[in-house]
């Protein structure tokens, strides 16, 4: 069909005033203006034209060109907010919905509980002394009455930097540091700490534990002090039934000494598989300090006795959880440590 200008004008303007996107208002441009496009064939029409025609239809159609191109781009700007708002509608981000609560941190299990030995004990008085992992060989083994080539010492197979500098095998030596340093009794400290042994990894021992060493120094203290306190250490955190014993045992630098146990939380001391029926579940070492010991700290055994004790906080955690690899401890694994 030939399209007059103004009829042109109109039928296009209705076209591209009902696009629905960006395609169809290019499909209606190059329809116009196309190499064969309706608007491009007015125009070159024009050189055929009488003379005196032509300038006046080329003014009319330029400006029918301009409208159209006009409309063209209106349209444009339509249909690119008509996108935005769909998108708004669809896509965006209501800064209003609550988020995803964050997940938060807590205490190692292992802080958690070397945390509630302290308390337990500040509050009969104790206070907590540090010394150093790296130790000297005379604070690790000599003072402790472990003298050179004491059978004893292989119970603390230890790591050496030198023959003199070593880690550290256990906290006692933070007694006789404490000692030192306290100088005056009545001393009453504990010593949490990281130690070292020469162990390969299993399920009940690694190279590197951590303790809480005890020591009380006063007047006339008995085995019945150590043991009420021991009573007491272990009623505060693992319930009031439970009950302590000790056994006699040997260490050098405690005289008597014992090892100390607590009954089966799971069956109450009645015995069952987890404490291979013994009812029993053994906790760690103690005894009353030597009198070498004192006086290797500066303390006159004359004036002064004393008690210590030391154990693991990985096998009170072990007792308080009821976990049976030592080794999941360390492994980092977020399903193990987030149930505590
Ligand atoms: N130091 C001993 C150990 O590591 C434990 C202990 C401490 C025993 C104090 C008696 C007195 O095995």
């Amino acid at each position: 069909m030939i399209h007059g200008p103004d009829e042109l004008l109109n039928d296009y303007k209705s076209q591209i005033a009902v696009t629905r996107d960006e395609k169809e208002l290019e499909q209606v441009r190059v329809a116009l203006f196309g190499n064969s496009g309706a608007m491009t064939n007015l125009i070159k029409e024009i050189p055929g034209l009488p003379k005196e025609e032509r300038s006046d239809r080329g003014r009319l159609l330029n400006g029918i060109k301009q409208q159209l191109e006009g409309a063209i781009a209106a349209r444009l700007g339509e249909l690119r907010v008509e996108r935005l708002a769909d998108i708004v509608e669809t896509e965006a981000i209501d800064i209003t919905f609550p988020g995803p609560p964050l997940g938060q941190g807590h205490l190692h299990v292992l802080t958690q509980v070397r945390r509630q030995i302290e308390t337990v004990l500040e509050s009969l008085g104790y206070q907590v002394e540090l010394g150093p992992e790296v130790e000297t060989e005379w604070y690790n083994f000599e003072a402790l009455n472990l003298t050179a080539g004491h059978p004893a010492r292989e119970n603390w197979d230890s790591f050496y930097f030198t023959p003199e500098l070593l880690l550290r095998a256990h906290t006692s030596p933070v007694q006789i540091r404490a000692m030192q340093r306290i100088k005056e009794p009545p001393i009453y400290i504990i010593t949490p700490g990281r130690c070292y042994r020469r162990d390969a990894p299993e399920a009940t021992r690694l190279p590197y534990f951590s303790q809480v060493e005890g020591l009380a120094i006063d007047r006339a203290l008995t085995v019945g002090d150590m043991k009420g306190t021991l009573l007491y250490m272990i009623q505060s955190l693992y319930g009031i039934e439970r009950k302590v014993r000790v056994r006699p045992s040997y260490f050098p630098f405690t005289e008597p000494s014992f090892e100390f146990d607590v009954t089966c939380g799971i069956c109450n001391g009645m015995g069952c598989k987890s404490c291979r029926h013994k009812g029993w579940l053994e906790v760690g070492g103690c005894g009353m300090v030597h009198p070498q010991v004192l006086r290797n700290g500066g303390i006159d055994p004359t004036e002064w006795n004393g008690y210590a004790w030391g154990f693991g906080i990985e096998r009170m955690a072990m007792l308080k959880h009821d976990v049976d690899d030592i080794r999941l401890f360390y492994e980092s694994d977020l399903r193990f440590l987030e149930q505590f």
